[in-house]
C-alpha cells in the first residue's frame, strides 16, 4: 500500500466532478486500499478520491467497526431531520466548522470486490458519508455554509490561500 498526497484548499482539482467507476478491477482496489492506508496516517474518518486528485467517485469512511471502501456511493434515502454538528476536512487542516446535515441516510455502493454493499447511517456516519460523496460532485463543506456564516470566514480562507 501507499501514502497519496493530499490536495489541499484552494487546489481546483477539489471542486472537479468525479466520474462513475465502469468496473472494479484490481488497480481500482489498490486505489481504494491506498486511500484507506492515506486517511489512517492522516487520521480522517473519510477521504474521496478528488482529495488525492483522482476523480474518480470512489471514497474511505472509518466509522462503522471498520475502515472500508465505497465505490460509487449513492445516497438513496435522507431523513427530513436534520442536525447541526462540528466538521473537519482533510483538505481544510485545522478548520472545523458547523455544518447542517440530514440526521439519517441510506447508502448504496459498491466494496472493493465490487460486491454491491447498502447500509443505513445515523449521526457522525451519516455526517462523513454526506461530506465524502460532496466531495465527488465537488461540493466542498465551505459550500455548505449560510451567507454570515460565509462572511465570517472570508478571512480565516485567505490563510489558505498562497501568497
Ligand atoms: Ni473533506
Amino acid at each position: 500500500m501507499a501514502i497519496l498526497e493530499i490536495k489541499k484548499y484552494p487546489n481546483p482539482v477539489l471542486w472537479k466532478r468525479c466520474q462513475e467507476v465502469q468496473e472494479v478491477t484490481e488497480e481500482i482496489k489498490k486505489l481504494g486500499l491506498d486511500m484507506l492506508e492515506t486517511m489512517i496516517v492522516n487520521q480522517g474518518i473519510g477521504l474521496a478520491a478528488s482529495q488525492i486528485g483522482v476523480l474518480k467517485r470512489i471514497i474511505v469512511v472509518n466509522l462503522i467497526q471498520k475502515p472500508q471502501v465505497f465505490i460509487n456511493p449513492e445516497i438513496t434515502k435522507k431523513s427530513r431531520e436534520t442536525i447541526i454538528g462540528d466538521e473537519g476536512c482533510l483538505s481544510f487542516p485545522g478548520l472545523f466548522l458547523k455544518i447542517k446535515r440530514a440526521k439519517e441516510v441510506e447508502i448504496e455502493a459498491l466494496n472493493e470486490n465490487g460486491k454491491k454493499i447498502s447500509l443505513k447511517v445515523e449521526g457522525l456516519p451519516a455526517r462523513v458519508f454526506q461530506h465524502e460523496i460532496d466531495h465527488l460532485d465537488g461540493i466542498l463543506f465551505i459550500n455548505r455554509l449560510s451567507f454570515w456564516q460565509k462572511l465570517k470566514l472570508r478571512g480565516k480562507l485567505k490563510e489558505y490561500e498562497p501568497r
